[in-house]
């Protein structure tokens, strides 16, 4: 990975990006007042929905909810993933990104780019020399176009192909070594690591081949030989085939992830050019990331086996995370025996399509499964369902598809959802009665006490940062309320950071699970007329704030009086409050 950009370079960027350049040298954009507007490209539609905001440094879709920074942008927009973005900005202005480090490891990176797209175009050359490597492509169905749309190659046999043209100095082999095209004995001497093997290119966001698989033409060991993980090649991040499935479709409706290398070109040779493959690993929270950028709509396909069902199960895990309203999530399985690669030479793309779109939804697998696990005929047996998906449901996201979930799991067992949701609640409510009735009262209170107090706070902020430089934070000690960290925080920031943009915030929170709403909140419209006094507004929410943080402890120590456990120091403290 690139050495580390530092904070206070990302915020300057930043705050001297000019959204509007950025963005307007991709999408026509006409002023609007003080804004830009366009035809959103992030979806279709007919009438601009799609606002850009100089002042703020902020994009928003009011069609899709797409937003972010110029930063943002270019990840969706030109698919890059985040020191991608600020390279790219940083080179649009004219500046030059400082790492952390000191060797300069983007020139580093150059050149080993340079050696796998060299080694790359040797690979595709012997490939046509070779008549064994051209005879396993024909018998495996794939055909020149495709195995030039991959840059499928061959490794010759030999030891010392790639090392001998390429490893001429010490530099040179130690360049080898980073890509992990050469492997290093104990002895010191060094030898190819592909051998007498097909060749697929592994590409990153923008096409650059950041390592290899190498298959073997027979049955040797291993079937798949795989690049190490080095400084370009991240197993866990990348996709195989995401950017040749950007290259060949306009826009991504759809992704299915397989599990092989020869899935994903044998699909494209029938057609099928939204499949992409894991790369020998488990699915990760980064992939699902990468994938929930380019569309809402992913399935995953597992070979119909024992091990494609256990893969299966994992990637719903790591999937469960990442459910929102409006995402599809399916899982298809083969019948037993056949991977995507074969199912598709027997059956063609359209039975292979059709398999895709009568994959199990995500909810429904998640039930099916468990419910494998139990008797449901028996009381006990649905008690251990509800047990069972205790964990689960508790990692999907607060909203309406965890809902929904629940209504599914409750109609399984044969509760009302409130009672299987009070089953599935945490231990400590479980406790005695006083202490059950005081954290529900502590609920009610954080639930229904104004919490759109701290939203709309944090909302004025994030729209007049200037407006939160004279506040007094101390005021927020010792409440307790969803979202106050988190304002805490940024009001400490922008005191800190007199220069910082709307923009600049939500660069600063962009890796922060808690940060994943500003950029809605950044969209939010605000008063902003010149007698809008944003900084007294701002003072008057934390007021608010302290006034009903007051409110609660009362109510708290009041419940907690009633069911007759207030000591000394609390008793003192209620009656000072009231
Ligand atoms: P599979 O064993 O399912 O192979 O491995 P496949 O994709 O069907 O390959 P063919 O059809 O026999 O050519 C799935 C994936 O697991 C990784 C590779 O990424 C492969 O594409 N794998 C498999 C390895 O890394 N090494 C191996 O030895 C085998
Ligand atoms: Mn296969």
């Amino acid at each position: 990975m690139a050495g580390l950009i530092p904070q206070d370079f990302i915020d300057d960027l930043v705050a001297r990006a000019d959204i509007v350049e950025v963005i307007g040298r991709r999408v026509q954009l006409k002023k609007a007042g003080r804004e830009f507007k366009a035809c959103c490209p992030f979806h279709d539609e007919k009438t601009p929905s799609f606002t850009v905001s100089p002042a703020k440094g902020f994009y928003h879709c009011f069609g899709c909810g797409a937003h972010g920074t110029a930063l943002g942008f270019l990840m969706e927009y030109d698919h890059m993933d985040f020191p991608e973005a600020v390279e790219s900005l940083a080179q649009t202005m004219g500046v030059e990104v400082p790492r952390n480090e000191s060797d300069r490891p983007s020139r580093r990176y150059d050149e080993l780019f340079s050696l796998t797209g060299k080694v790359e175009k040797d690979w595709q050359r012997a490939l046509k020399d070779s008549p064994a490597a051209i005879e396993y492509l024909k018998k495996r169905g794939i055909d020149g176009a495709t195995a030039s749309r991959f840059g499928l190659g061959y490794a010759p046999d030999g030891w010392s192909n790639v090392l001998d043209r390429y490893g001429k100095s010490d530099e040179a082999i130690d360049r080898l070594l980073a890509t992990g095209l050469v492997i290093r004995k104990d002895n010191g001497r060094h030898y190819d690591r592909f051998r007498d093997r097909l060749m697929f290119p592994i590409r990153d966001a923008r096409g650059r081949t950041i390592g290899f698989g190498g298959r073997t033409l027979g049955d040797g060991e291993p079937k798949y030989l795989n690049s190490p993980e080095t400084v370009l090649f991240h197993k866990g991040r990348e996709l195989y085939g995401l950017w040749e499935a950007r290259q060949a479709l306009r826009s991504i409706d759809r992704l299915v992830v397989v599990e092989g290398y020869m899935d994903v070109v044998a699909l494209a040779r029938n057609g099928i050019d939204f499949a992409v493959a894991t790369l020998g690993t488990a699915t990760t929270g980064d992939h699902l990331n990468r994938l929930f950028r380019l569309t809402e709509d992913v399935a995953f396909c597992f070979d119909g086996d024992r091990a494609g069902s256990k893969a299966a199960w994992r990637a719903l895990e790591t999937a469960l995370p990442h459910v929102r309203e409006g995402r599809q999530i399916r899982f298809v399985f083969l019948p037993d025996g056949e991977d995507p690669d074969s199912f598709v030479n027997a059956n063609g793309a359209d039975a292979f399509v059709k398999a895709v779109d009568d994959g199990i939804a995500l909810s429904d697998f998640l039930i099916a499964e468990l419910s494998a696990q139990v008797d449901l005929g028996t009381v006990d047996g649905r008690a251990r369902l509800a047990e069972l998906a205790k964990p689960l449901v508790s990692k999907v996201p607060a909203g309406v598809y965890r809902d929904l979930l629940l209504d599914s799991l409750a109609d399984t067992v044969g509760l009302t959802s409130e009672r299987l949701e009070r089953s599935l609640g945490n231990a400590e409510e479980r406790q005695s009665p006083g202490a059950r009735r005081a954290t529900a009262l502590r609920r009610k209170v954080a639930s229904t006490g104004r919490p759109s107090v701290v939203r709309r706070a944090i909302t004025l902020l994030l729209n007049n940062p200037h407006a939160g430089d004279k506040l007094d934070v101390e005021k927020l000690a010792g409440i307790r309320r969803p979202g106050i960290d988190l304002l805490h925080r940024l009001i400490e920031t922008v005191q800190h950071e007199p220069n910082i943009t709307t923009a600049g915030l939500l660069e600063r929170w962009r890796h922060d699970e808690e940060g994943r709403h500003l950029g809605k909140l950044a969209a939010s419209e605000v008063p902003d007329g010149d007698d809008f006094d944003a900084a007294a507004e701002l003072d008057e929410c934390l007021n608010q704030l302290v006034a009903a943080g007051r409110r609660d402890r009362v109510d708290f120590l009041i419940e907690k009086q009633r069911v007759g456990s207030l000591d000394e120091e609390e008793l003192a403290e209620l009656r000072e409050l009231r």
